[in-house]
């Protein structure tokens, strides 16, 4: 885990014995896909449910059936997932098993092969995504250049920094400078912040490419 200072808007999930034991598995070059794909899929769990901590409440009362009275509190405010294509497709059923029925748009992003900037291709999104708190998807934040084209897409859709929430897995030190300086309000929520890129722009020690070893090796 990097100790470079880490900026107010990012939220890194409690280091517990248990997260390690999960990141061990996950990064191991040896993990059989199943396996990759089980206990990435238990981060992601995790990741969804900090999200949803982040979101307002209010108060609410409610009776037990032992005639109590518990002063608890009710989520206000609608939500919807926005998966970054392809590897974002992963987190979708996490948030799925957290929120029954959610709306889950798409965005397509692409790095330029001569250029290396990315470039957007395709996006569908709900109608109502402007009233709506946006959990943005993508397990793996290296540069930031899709995830703040993604971001940019949300905005030019309405939906304030502030109703923003981008989940990933990992994240790089760089990644994280960059967008925490571009968008200072829109809320990170990571598993853990590595070390850094390689020349290749790889998250060092990472796991390797996400996608494909969650849909293809
Ligand atoms: N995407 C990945 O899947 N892995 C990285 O290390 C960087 C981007």
């Amino acid at each position: 885990m990097s100790s470079s200072p880490i900026p107010s808007n990012v939220n890194v999930l409690p280091q517990t014995r248990q997260l390690l034991g999960l990141y061990s598995i996950i990064r191991d070059k040896n993990t059989s896909r199943s396996d990759f794909i089980f206990y990435s899929d238990r981060i992601i769990r995790l990741l969804v449910e900090e999200g949803l901590n982040q979101l307002p409440v209010t108060d609410k009362l409610v009776k037990t059936p032992t005639g109590a009275e518990f002063k608890g509190l009710a989520f206000e405010g609608k939500i919807c997932g926005v998966s970054i294509m392809r590897a974002g497709e992963s987190m979708e059923q996490g948030l799925r098993d957290c929120c029954r029925s959610v709306r889950i748009g798409k965005i397509l992003i692409q790095r330029d092969e001569e250029t290396a900037q990315p470039s957007l291709f395709y996006d569908k999104l709900p109608e109502d995504i402007s009233s709506r708190f946006v959990f943005l998807l993508d397990p793996m934040l290296a540069t930031g250049g899709s995830a703040m084209m993604a971001v940019e897409v949300l905005i030019a859709r309405g939906v304030p920094q502030e109703r923003i929430l981008f989940l990933n897995l990992i994240a790089s030190p760089e990644g994280i400078a960059a967008f925490a300086e571009k968008f200072p309000n829109v809320q990170i929520i990571t598993g853990v912040i590595d070390d850094g890129l390689d020349e290749n722009k790889w998250i060092q020690p990472g796991l390797g490419d996400f996608g494909d070893r969650y849909y293809c090796i």
